[in-house]
């Protein structure tokens, strides 16, 4: 009989987060100042301390504080799958493994990072905190976090996943945080959107700037993003190392990794412990591949440029694949992927030569995900569906060649706050949005300007 699960015990969880930037063979370019364009750390007002140090550090590893250990442990470590009901639908000689995330009470990977930033928050002294949400999924893990640690948190939902997704909104009150849909007549930067265009349905890029706004007017609040910064990705290696050793367990080691990114952190969170035996020569031939919406295409079509974290401008300036910081993306329903920047580390190693990307139509994303569905049992996230497309692709590539292959999948989420998405997909009423290279086209004639660079 074959493994179908991996698991690890409690005791084997991992004691500290890897940072690549230990490992790259080129620092990372700076961050920014958006006034004076200068290198600059995160904001102080905005962000902990603590944060703010592992943000720009050196060290291979990273303590995880017990106290974030033993939230941790309410669901992790995270099981292994392997996948034989999808290879045996396939027909492939592929080996498919996902490591999934959707077990966190919150539903997909977002945890990891929310409870360890509400974590160093409490320690320093804060008493509130502001960010933004897509999909939701990370507004309900802060909202998760925040609760554990006795933090008030109010949440900026872009507004089309705000009306789409009703019950995510209802997940965050649940754990006591506020949700306003984003742009909101509660800051500046939303009434003046609001005054040029009423119907705005929002994007990630303006919920930043009113997240930011806020936290810069309270004294007593801070700030937190969910994804792009070196800090998110760090403490989502969690999964990533779990994973190794899971795959050690099942002695294999995957010939490609599969992931999609919105910012890049379920997806580096995975393959940065991988990626360190590339980085070191040690497994040359390894593919990482990152998979973005065609829709919203920063990697695969953006360019590699300074540019605003958000929309205001309040935002540090990062190198970063962009489609600009003005961009807002067609409404697909992969709410989480709809950022007009990428992490800088996966930019980073993209630039490299360590990672490839991809660009997924929303359609035969969840065609792939119906195909999962109805082989493996999880209903996934539309942001998952996209990784879940190309493992399917390169497994039935496999099919062709004859090749054995072994295909990872970071499996980010489940998708049960999506059934408006699956109802749209499954009646036929689904559309697919265009490469939108005109509005991409004019976002990107706003680019900062950086003399030094
Ligand atoms: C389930 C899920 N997967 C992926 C993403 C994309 O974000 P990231 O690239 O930071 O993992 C999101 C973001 O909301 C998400 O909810």
């Amino acid at each position: 009989m074959e493994r179908t699960k991996f698991i690890l015990d409690e005791k084997d969880m991992p004691t500290a987060w890897y940072n690549v930037q230990a490992d790259l063979p080129e620092p990372l370019p700076p961050l920014l100042h958006p006034g004076t364009k200068e290198p600059t750390r995160l904001p102080p007002p905005l962000f902990a301390e603590a944060l703010n140090e592992q943000e720009f550090s050196k060290e291979r590893w990273i303590e995880i504080p017990e106290e974030v250990r033993a939230i941790y442990r309410t669901w992790r470590p995270t099981i292994l799958h392997r996948a034989h009901r999808l290879e045996k639908a396939l027909d492939t000689p592929a080996k498919i493994f996902y490591k999934y995330e959707g077990t966190s009470q919150a539903g997909s990977h977002k945890p990891n990072t929310a409870v360890a930033q509400a974590y160093y928050n409490k320690k320093e002294g804060t008493k509130r905190m502001t960010t933004e949400t897509g999909a939701g999924q990370w507004g309900s893990a802060l909202s998760m976090g925040c609760m554990f640690f006795g933090l008030e948190l109010k949440v900026y939902m872009v507004k089309v996943s705000y009306y789409q997704k009703p019950y995510r909104r209802v997940l965050m009150e649940t754990w006591g945080a506020k949700c306003v849909p984003s742009p909101s007549p509660d800051t500046e930067i939303g009434r003046r959107i609001l005054a040029e265009d009423p119907d705005c349905t929002g994007s990630l890029g303006i919920a930043i700037s009113e997240a930011l706004e806020d936290a810069f007017a309270h004294d007593d609040t801070k700030y937190s993003i969910g994804s792009v910064v070196n800090h998110v990705l760090l403490h989502q290696t969690v999964n990533g190392l779990e994973a190794k050793k899971l795959m050690e367990q099942a002695d294999a080691y995957p010939d490609i990794i599969v992931g999609c990114i919105g910012g890049g952190s379920n997806y580096a969170g995975l393959f940065l412990p991988f990626v360190k035996d590339k980085l070191d020569g040690t497994k040359p031939d390894l593919r990482i591949i990152n998979v973005e919406p065609a829709s919203c295409p920063s990697v695969t079509k953006g360019l590699y440029a300074w540019d605003y974290g958000d929309v205001a401008g309040l935002a540090p300036i990062i190198r970063m694949y962009t489609l600009g910081h003005t961009f807002v993306p067609p409404p697909v329903h992969a709410g989480g992927l709809r950022y007009h920047g990428m992490a800088p580390i996966i930019c980073h190693l993209h630039k490299l030569g360590f990672v490839e990307a991809r660009a997924e139509h929303q359609l035969a994303t969840f065609e792939a995900g119906i195909t999962f569905a109805r082989t493996e049992g999880i209903v996934s996230a539309p942001e998952t569906n996209h990784a879940i497309r190309v493992t399917i692709d390169e497994a039935l590539k496999c099919k062709e060649s004859g090749e054995s292959k072994t295909i990872l999948l970071a499996h980010s989420g489940h998708g049960h706050f999506d059934m408006a998405a699956y109802d749209e997909y499954l009646s036929g009423k689904l559309t697919d949005y265009e490469y939108p290279e005109e509005k991409v086209k004019e976002a990107l004639a706003h680019l900062p300007e950086v003399p030094s660079a």
